[in-house]
């Protein structure tokens, strides 16, 4: 129950998020989609119908060239043969879509390697690649509504793409499928890493659930999101089968190839965690991990159920420059796990990240502050928690008086902008703000709606300033929350 509240302090969070609201109501962003969760139709198009030829894009201003319009994917199964004696792939991609409107053609987005074989219901289709665009051409139109299945066999050396993040780029300043020299793999592929290793309809508005089958030879690990199902060694090899049951978006799809140990444990309040390290670092590894349990009972605590059936981190050796909330099995490079970086703040980012930007996740991607702004404000909150010294508050306040007046309002951050501290730090900055104008309450009782309410789903700032009964007003915003964090006087804090 959100406490009534002031006509002055109503006044401010209308303020404070109306900034927000400003460019996440613009009509340029993507076209508004529905839970990709469909009913299975059962009745295939009996007549020819007279299709159109679905959008090379899903219309996000940030990456033209992500994502498809005219269906939705449901669910995408992967196979994928690995030896690491060869840097070569062999796979077949199988996607189950829903057509939005009768599709003559229809895109993907996949970006080198060579396709063997591509049949839309079992029947050979036509395509045409251009780019990361795949076209595809149906023997048959596809009637809107329908399920179709889309099966790509294709092989080669994936080739990871440049990592448009500029001002915050990742060590490699690459995405994708990357292989190591010693022939290990790992998968991080924020914001559009996906087409490197399957064909996708590559962005976060459109989740599916995903089964991920990387078959290897003995002796080395595969891990992935999800649930491991059970299968045996044949022949030397083991073909590691991984079920995400819960939709997640294409970004955050993983696997990681390499010798590694599984560490099987579980929160005190009975979350499944199980978490893989490169064997060799095994013993090192383990601490870092040590307080995940309670993190994720804190969490539960403050926004609601852990939105998953398990969680985990695995760790890899190259040092990465960052984190990623990979569903269900955060990814670290061995460098977040040193002893210059605060590696119980990156844990407890990337767990938070599990319910702010993978179980609700945005819809464009100029919405990133709603994963980045709460995830870093989490992390600080389980500073408090931790510390009974960490003065939440105050650390807030000196945080913005710090970064004044460099931070930008975490909006529309811009393409090469997503990681930058505009959306940490202001974004956790515009939470705190948020936090003392309503008070605690009603702060993490909209945190909860928040969770519930989009859940497995996609949301957008628009739905955020709505969820707190907002009004907006985008030019006093600014102003108002600097004040606010600045005096420090408001309540709030631990
Ligand atoms: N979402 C990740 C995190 O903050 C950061 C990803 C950075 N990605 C990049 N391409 N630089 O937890
Ligand atoms: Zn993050």
């Amino acid at each position: 129950m959100v406490r009534r509240r002031s006509i002055v302090v109503r006044l401010l969070v209308v303020a404070v998020i109306g900034v927000l609201a400003f460019t996440g109501c613009s009509g340029d962003g993507p076209k508004q989609q529905k839970s990709v969760r469909h009913p299975r139709a059962t009745v295939q198009p009996v007549q020819q119908v007279h299709g159109t030829a679905g959008d090379a894009s899903i219309g996000d201003p940030y990456f033209p060239e992500s994502g498809n319009g005219g269906y939705d994917v449901a669910h995408y199964d992967l196979r994928i043969r690995y030896d690491p004696t060869s840097p070569k792939v062999r796979a077949t991609t199988t996607i189950d879509s829903v057509a939005r409107v009768n599709l003559r053609s229809f895109n993907l987005d996949f970006a080198g390697l060579t396709i063997d074989a591509l049949t839309v219901d079992g029947r050979r289709a036509s395509f045409t690649r251009r780019g990361s665009e795949l076209a595809i051409h149906p023997s048959r139109s596809i009637a809107a509504g329908h399920h179709f299945l889309t099966r790509v066999r294709y092989h080669g050396v994936p080739r990871t793409v440049t990592d448009p993040s500029e001002s915050a780029p990742s060590k490699a300043g690459q995405l994708g499928w990357t292989r190591n020299p010693n022939g290990s793999v790992f998968v991080a592929s924020e914001p559009i890493g996906a087409r490197t290793w399957f064909p996708s309809n590559d962005h976060p508005a459109d989740k599916a659930t995903f089964d991920i089958t990387v078959d290897v030879p003995g002796g080395i690990a595969v891990a992935s999101n999800g649930a491991l199902e059970p299968t045996e060694t044949r022949n030397g090899r083991r073909a590691w089968h991984w079920s995400m049951k819960q939709p997640m978006a294409t970004y955050l799809a993983t696997v990681v190839i390499a010798p590694m140990k599984q560490e099987s444990t579980a929160s005190p309040a009975g979350v499944t965690i199980r978490n893989f390290f490169p064997s060799a670092a095994y013993d090192e590894d383990v601490p870092f991990f040590a307080k995940t349990g309670s993190m994720i009972d804190y969490f539960a605590t403050l926004f609601g159920p852990y939105p998953f059936d398990q969680y985990g981190a695995v760790v890899v050796q190259p040092e990465l420059g960052y984190a990623l909330e990979t569903q269900t099995l955060s990814l670290f490079g061995s460098d977040m796990l040193g002893t210059d970086i605060d590696a119980e703040t990156t844990v407890a980012h990337e767990l938070a990240h599990q319910w702010f930007g993978d179980s609700v996740g945005i819809r464009a991607w100029s919405d990133i502050w709603l994963n980045e702004g709460w995830a870093t404000y989490a992390q600080f909150l389980w500073q408090a928690h931790a510390d009974p010294k960490f003065n939440l508050n105050r650390f807030m306040v000196n945080l913005r008086a710090s970064q004044e007046p460099d931070l930008t309002a975490p909006n529309d951050p811009g393409a090469d902008g997503l990681f930058t501290d505009a959306i940490y730090l202001r974004g956790a900055l515009t939470l705190h703000a948020l936090r003392i104008t309503v008070g605690d309450t009603a702060f993490f009782d909209l945190a909860q709606q928040w969770t519930a309410k989009y859940r497995y789903g996609t949301a957008t700032t628009a739905d955020f300033v709505a969820l707190t009964g907002a009004d907006t007003d985008p030019n006093r915003a600014d102003e108002i929350l600097g004040a606010l964090v600045r005096t420090g006087s408001a309540r709030g804090g631990d």
